[in-house]
């Protein structure tokens, strides 16, 4: 049995920060862990050009405590009224490393998000001639379709057809939670990869409901059925290049996810990497851990990987109890008080 791993330093390919107290209360939680995160733009307002994404990226660095070495990559909201301009100057100067599609009203803070693709087509193609990768919450907006369904329908109604129209552009469909996603991304050119966060490989739509209502495991995507739970677990554990990490932490203060109408969003920073190396463990797949956390999305997003490395050893640790913020409010970890089996030190 594997006691002790030691591996490149990770990267977390999808983060929200938040802004303002949130932001410096759950930014160590990341950057103690990952060397660089993708940085969700999703705030109030979005994150929109280049200039917002600047300012955002130098709040960020304000607060990153001295001792930990991160770096933040940013991203830029994509809107019906998106400057391409703008988007590829950007990212020609280093700040700008991808940009969000949120289809309108999919998921939290996404009021202003795209309507319909036709109007952004010229972002896009722009992106996909720079090679600069648009990165997708996957799921459809019709209140028709049922929530279970909307990750699905998605890939048929707007992924194929985006792709198709625009064959060269580089997606990374975000935190998949279906195996048509985990099939569709296999079977796809190289252009076409995704993330899979922790709680996507460990719950499934009944843990939601296990002995009542769990507001605490309501993210979007919505969980779904065990079979695709396990079909997304077998993408990440699998070793494929095209699949690498990123958790979705999604910070809300308890009080908004204990509420009549709770928010989305599972808050897993604190012990990220400890979570998915107990899935790696279980599937015995430890030798792909590497990959999965620190080579697969470098090679994706045309980076090189870490120098640093962490150091993973097989002794228990508590996940850390809720955090507190200013204004009295807190954030609760995901299986908060729960012991896993791993910890993790970085090496240097
Ligand atoms: O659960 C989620 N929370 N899914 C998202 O897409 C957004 C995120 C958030 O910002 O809270
Ligand atoms: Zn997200």
């Amino acid at each position: 049995m594997t006691d002790r791993l030691e591996i490149r330093r990770p990267d977390d390919w999808h983060v929200h920060f938040r802004d303002g107290a949130v932001m410096k209360a759950v930014l160590p939680a990341t950057a103690r862990q990952f060397a660089r995160a993708i940085v969700m733009p999703n705030l109030v307002p979005p994150v929109v050009t280049t200039d917002d994404a600047e300012a955002y990226r130098a709040r960020l660095m304000d607060c990153l405590p001295d001792d930990l070495d991160f770096t933040p990559l940013m991203t830029a909201y994509l809107t019906d009224g998106t400057d391409p301009d703008n988007i590829a100057a950007g990212h020609e100067t280093g700040i700008l490393t991808a940009v969000k599609l949120y289809p309108a009203h999919a998921t939290t803070n996404s009021a202003h998000g795209v309507t319909d693709l036709t109007r952004v087509e010229p972002v896009l193609r722009q992106m996909a001639e720079i090679g600069m990768p648009l990165l997708v919450h996957g799921e459809v907006t019709d209140p028709d379709i049922d929530i279970f369904d909307r990750e699905a329908v998605f890939i048929e109604r707007v992924l194929k057809p985006l792709l198709e129209r625009i064959p060269d552009l580089r997606v990374v469909l975000e935190h998949i939670t279906t195996a048509e996603s985990a099939n569709f991304v296999r079977s796809a050119g190289d252009n076409l990869a995704a993330t899979i966060t922790p709680h996507h490989m460990l719950i499934n739509r009944s843990d939601l409901f296990r002995g009542g209502i769990r507001p605490h495991l309501y993210c979007l995507p919505i969980a779904k059925r065990e079979q695709h739970r396990l079909a997304v677990r077998e993408a990440a554990v699998s070793g494929h290049p095209r699949f690498f990490l990123g958790t979705d932490t999604a910070p809300h203060a308890v009080k908004d996810k204990e509420s009549e109408c709770g928010c989305a969003g599972i808050f897993n920073a604190p012990t990220a990497l400890e979570l998915y190396l107990e899935a790696f463990e279980e599937d015995a797949a430890l030798e792909h851990f590497e990959r999965f956390a620190s080579l697969n999305g470098p090679a994706f997003y045309r980076l090189p990987p870490n120098e640093t490395r962490v150091r993973l050893t097989r002794e228990p640790t508590e996940t850390p109890g809720p955090l507190d913020l200013p204004d009295g409010n807190t954030v609760l970890p995901f299986r908060s008080g729960q012991m896993l089996r791993w910890s993790v030190d970085v090496v240097g």
